[in-house]
């Protein structure tokens, strides 16, 4: 359990003099690929790296046993890039001081875009309004109200868990971003745009009180809606 909480609260990234775009062409891979080793802290990131996601058509999520949806807003498009907790060398990252995601994609007003996951993954991902400069701290890190995934996690007993986190943005002073909620199983994160109510949110560091939801071991679907507004 102490490590999920740990996973999820993430970890603090800085990085001097970045600059970067956000890249249309990062490849994704398009089937799960090999399970990477050693199981450590950086979980399953694939063999190649970011083969442990890829995108699915919406009627295939049911032949898959740990898959994100994510929902669109109603009026505008919206990109996701999503990130495993290491890099390819396979050190806890900065996932989020890059633009290059393993997998990014745009979710147009109206639509839905559903991701695999391959057992033993653990990552993020961010979502902003398409056409907008992604967000980012002065130090580089992508800012917004992150989800956060843990599936199958080799030293919890295979619990999964997830979380929408404001860490890092309230870290940087900020809170003025596109909402977000995520329902598993029973359970659900979210945080209304621009902070205006949240639910099982991760907002600081405090393990005791921000630990978002964990889940037993099996099979789990998660929703996550953009421009959540509470
Ligand atoms: C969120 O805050 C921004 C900046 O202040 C504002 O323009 C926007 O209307 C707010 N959105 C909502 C849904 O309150």
């Amino acid at each position: 359990m102490y490590l999920l909480i740990t996973l999820l609260a993430g970890i603090s990234a800085a990085r001097a003099g970045y600059s970067g775009s956000f890249l249309d062409s990062a490849p994704s891979a398009t089937s799960l690929g090999k399970r990477s080793l050693p199981v450590d802290a950086c979980g399953n990131v694939g063999v190649p790296y970011g083969s442990n996601m890829f995108l699915i058509s919406d009627d295939d999520v049911p032949k898959y046993k740990y898959t994100i949806t994510v929902v669109g807003s109603d009026t505008d498009d919206y990109r996701v890039g999503m990130w495993n907790t290491c890099d390819e060398d396979h050190q806890p990252r900065s996932p989020r001081v890059t633009d290059v995601f393993p997998l990014q994609f745009t979710v147009p007003a109206g639509s839905r875009r559903s991701v695999a996951f391959d057992g033993g993954s653990h990552g993020g991902f961010v979502t902003f309004r398409s056409g907008s400069a992604i967000p980012h701290s002065a130090a580089g890190v992508v800012l917004g109200f992150w989800g956060e995934f843990v599936f199958a996690h080799e030293s919890s007993d295979e619990s999964s868990a997830f979380d929408v986190c404001a860490f890092e943005a309230l870290r940087a002073g900020r809170a003025q971003f596109s909402g977000l909620r995520i329902d598993g199983r029973d359970e659900v994160s979210f945080i209304a745009t621009n902070l205006t109510s949240q639910a099982n949110a991760i907002l600081s560091g405090d393990v005791a009180t921000n630990h978002g939801c964990v889940l037993s071991s099996g099979p789990l679907s998660l929703v996550a809606t953009v421009d959540y507004r509470g």
